[in-house]
């Protein structure tokens, strides 16, 4: 069972961290079973399975949905649910009773958050009331508006030397990891040897402790714009496609169902119904 000191002991041993999406129990018992360390239940539930454009509009109840769904399913991963927009940002009142709904009707082990020294207030009270939390830094989809899109973060001496300050500040304020998103390589490795908590990285380059990828991109499911940082590991898209287009010929065909996907009856009792019904 993987646990906040699990990825503690792998960010000191050098063992990267895998941590993958997930929105639903079987596709989280799949990926618990292949041994990845976390599951994330990230609000990017909003765009792969709910269909919006972005993830301002995934709401407690969805995350509270979905993140059950996730934890029945994970035995040996430690799960991470999202914090949606707006669930946190107004008040440390809000971000802990929010985040308590997460781990007592979700059955998180932990919740994640995104932003620096901005939230730092309600990362402290989370982490008081017990549970814990992963920071989110650079690009964080949330703050899409104020970014004016999905724009790689930390390019500039200023916006580097905060992002820096941050990741030191959430460390302080009580964060257990942070996932670091969409920033260039060399920031992500310079933050990562300051910190004594692990940095999760996606688009981030290999000098984070671990990595993070949405299930669906790297599996290829996902239709539309793919990031230049993921990687298709295999094409599950594909082999859904030619499955379903296969289904389609054979139960037009006839071909299927075939006998063996049938179940019989007495030959007396059809003989008699046969007789009832001509
Ligand atoms: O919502 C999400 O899937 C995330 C990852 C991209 C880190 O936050």
């Amino acid at each position: 069972m993987n646990t906040v000191s699990t990825l503690i002991q792998q960010k000191q041993s050098g063992d990267k961290i895998t941590m993958l999406t997930a929105y639903d129990y079987t596709t989280a018992k799949i990926i618990d079973e292949c041994g990845v360390n976390a599951i994330l239940v990230g609000d990017s539930l909003g765009m792969v399975m709910l269909g919006y454009e972005n993830t301002l509009s995934v709401t407690m109840e969805d995350m509270i949905h979905h993140t059950s769904a996730v934890s029945r399913g994970a035995e040996n991963a430690f799960v991470v649910a999202d914090m949606p927009f707006l669930s946190y940002q107004v008040s440390v009142q809000d971000a802990v009773i929010n985040a308590g709904r997460l781990i007592k009707e979700g059955g998180a082990n932990a919740v994640k958050l995104e932003g620096g020294a901005d939230v730092c207030d309600k990362i402290s009270a989370i982490v008081k009331a017990s549970i814990p939390v992963v920071a989110h830094l650079g690009l964080t989809p949330q703050s899409v508006n104020v970014f004016g899109g999905f724009k790689v973060q930390g390019k500039s001496i200023e916006n580097a030397r905060r992002l820096i300050e941050d990741a030191i500040k959430v460390q302080e304020a009580g964060a257990c990891a942070v996932v670091l998103e969409g920033i260039p390589a060399k920031l992500a490795e310079i933050i990562t040897k300051k910190l004594v908590i692990p940095t999760i990285g996606i688009g981030a380059g290999n000098g984070c402790d671990g990595q993070v990828l949405v299930y669906t991109d790297m599996l290829g499911l996902t239709t539309g714009h793919i990031p230049k940082f993921v990687k298709c590991f295999a094409n599950a898209g594909e082999v859904m496609r030619q499955g379903i287009t296969d289904y389609i010929s054979e139960t037009k065909s006839g071909d299927f169902p075939a006998e063996k996907h049938t179940y019989s009856i007495d030959e007396e009792v059809i003989a008699e119904l046969i007789k009832e019904n001509d």
